[in-house]
Parts: structure tokens; C-alpha cells; sequence
């Protein structure tokens, strides 16, 4: 008799599971035999994703197409997978952006829809469906952050900052969650090749010209064991790994220098 598969009877919600990392993330979950249900902004992106990975692994895949940015994004979701009569076990907070240059240069909106996405709307799903992973016992949450998380980073500035909000929240949850039988797990990747860099404008910078870039699907298979294994945090790559032990060793003000310098146009 085939072994039943973990997350059979449960289902994932994958937020920005159109493109990049989402998709592999999305596509651990389904092969593990997870349930999905898929968000993001372009509908035919998700509906394409939804569709190979109900037929690859032989799960329900439904894809909904919400713009998270907006305010109350998290709650509309939430909303239309309740009307679907869908119960989510698992959520992936994964959609965000970066906006790359100085904080004068740059116009308001990006800087405040970074916080809108990458710090309101991960916190207003998590709100909603927290509560009921504690009751029931099982389930959990796995946060993208970044290894920008772990210092500020000037010319970058909001985006280092939303995702040192994402790092400490998930830590904080991880805590609250301890015995509950509820997992939090904290992605911290580097540079991955996705569409991200396209959408902040990282590519001109020095970092985006020196830094050696990941594949997607091993950074999300990382994570799907991280989470499984409800480790707290976790950074992909040697090389990751030592720049962020570097930071936490090095003065502040010594880490505001590098970090600016990676960050300015090479
Ligand atoms: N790639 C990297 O180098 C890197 C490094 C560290 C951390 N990260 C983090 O990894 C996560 C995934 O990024 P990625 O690299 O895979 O980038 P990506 O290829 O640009 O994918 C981002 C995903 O988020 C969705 N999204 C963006 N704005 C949205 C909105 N307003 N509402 C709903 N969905 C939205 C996008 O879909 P739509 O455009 O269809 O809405 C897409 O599915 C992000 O949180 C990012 O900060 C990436």
C-alpha cells in the first residue's frame, strides 16, 4: 500500500506563487502532498502554475489572483478561500519586492508598498489564520525574509527594514508556538535567480553585479525542509551564511559602509 503522503488532507496557501521562488515553494508543498491554493497579482501566471502541479502530483490547486499590496488585500484573500469553503493548514508568506536607491531619490509609493506587502499583508494573513493553527495543533507558517534581515541597508533602506520586520516577527512566532505542535520558519535567502531583481533595480548595483546567484527550486527546497523540521531560521548558501556571520561580528558602523558600498551602482 502506497505511504501516505504528509500533507495529504491539508492544504497551503502560497502567497506570490506566479513566479520565482513561490512556484518551487508551491511545488514542495504539492509534492508532499499538500493541497494549494495559489495568490498573486496575474491571474494566467498562477492558473498555468495551479494547473501543472494539480496534475504533476495530483492535488487541488485553486488559484486566486488578489493584489496583497493593497490595504485589506489579506483580508479579501482570506475571504474568497473561505467562500471556496477551503481551510488553510499551512501559510507560505512568501510575495514581496524590493525597491533598490537613496531613500531622497526614490518617490513615495514603492517605499510604502514595500511595507504594505512585505511587512502588512504577511502580518494581517498570519493574524487571520494564527488563532486557529493553535487550536488545532499542527500547521504553521513559513515566513521570506532575506539576508537582508540581519543588518540595515542604506540605499536600500526600506526594503533591508521590511524584512528585518519579517525575521524578527517570525522569531517572536516561533516562540509563541513552542509545544503548540505549530510550526514558524524563517527563509532568509540571497540573491535567487527569480523576477525580483528586475522589479527592484538591483542589477546595476554592485552587489547585483559581484554576487553569485541561486537557483529557486534548491533555496525553496531548503526552506520546505526548514519548515517540516520547524527550524527557526534559515539562510541558503555558504556564502550567505558567512556574510551575515561577518555582519554580526564587524561594528555597525563598519557594516553600514559595505553594506552602502554593495548597494550604489558599480
Ligand atoms: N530573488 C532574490 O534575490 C531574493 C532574495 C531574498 C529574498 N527574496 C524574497 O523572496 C520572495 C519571493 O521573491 P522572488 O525572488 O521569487 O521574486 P519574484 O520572482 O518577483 O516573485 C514575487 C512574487 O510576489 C508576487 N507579488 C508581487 N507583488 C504582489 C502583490 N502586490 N500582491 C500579490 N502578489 C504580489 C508576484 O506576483 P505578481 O507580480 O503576479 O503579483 C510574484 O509571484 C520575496 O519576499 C523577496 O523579497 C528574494
Amino acid at each position: 500500500m502506497a505511504k501516505k503522503k504528509r500533507g495529504a488532507g491539508q492544504t497551503a496557501l502560497v502567497t506570490g506563487a506566479s513566479a520565482g521562488i513561490g512556484i518551487d515553494l508551491a511545488e514542495c508543498f504539492a509534492k508532499d502532498g499538500y493541497d494549494l491554493v495559489l495568490a498573486a497579482r496575474t491571474a494566467p501566471a498562477l492558473e498555468e502554475v495551479a494547473q501543472r502541479l494539480a496534475s504533476t502530483y495530483g492535488v487541488k490547486a485553486t488559484a486566486i489572483a488578489v493584489d496583497l499590496g493593497a490595504i485589506g488585500g489579506g483580508a479579501k484573500l482570506a475571504a474568497e478561500i473561505a467562500a471556496r469553503g477551503i481551510t488553510i493548514d499551512v501559510l507560505v508568506n512568501n510575495a514581496g519586492f524590493g525597491h533598490a536607491g537613496a531613500f531622497a531619490a526614490e518617490p513615495a509609493e514603492p517605499q510604502l508598498g514595500m511595507i504594505d506587502l512585505n511587512v502588512r499583508a504577511l502580518t494581517e494573513l498570519t493574524h487571520i489564520y494564527w488563532k486557529d493553527m493553535l487550536a488545532r495543533g499542527r500547521g504553521g507558517v513559513l515566513n521570506v525574509a532575506s539576508t537582508a534581515a540581519f543588518q540595515p541597508g542604506p540605499m536600500m533602506a526600506v526594503y533591508y527594514a521590511s524584512k528585518a520586520f519579517v525575521l524578527s516577527f517570525s522569531e517572536a512566532l516561533w516562540e509563541e508556538a513552542r509545544g503548540t505542535g505549530v510550526k514558524v520558519s524563517c527563509l532568509c535567502p540571497g540573491p535567487t535567480a527569480s523576477k525580483f531583481r528586475e522589479r527592484a533595480g538591483t542589477g546595476r548595483t554592485r552587489l547585483g553585479k559581484s554576487s553569485k546567484v541561486m537557483a529557486s527550486a534548491p533555496v525553496a527546497r531548503m526552506a520546505y525542509t526548514a519548515f517540516r523540521n520547524n527550524t527557526r531560521v534559515v539562510v541558503t548558501g555558504a556564502t550567505n551564511k558567512a556574510t551575515i556571520a561577518a555582519a554580526r561580528m564587524l561594528p555597525r558602523g563598519q557594516v553600514l559602509k559595505i553594506v552602502r558600498g554593495m548597494m550604489e551602482p558599480a
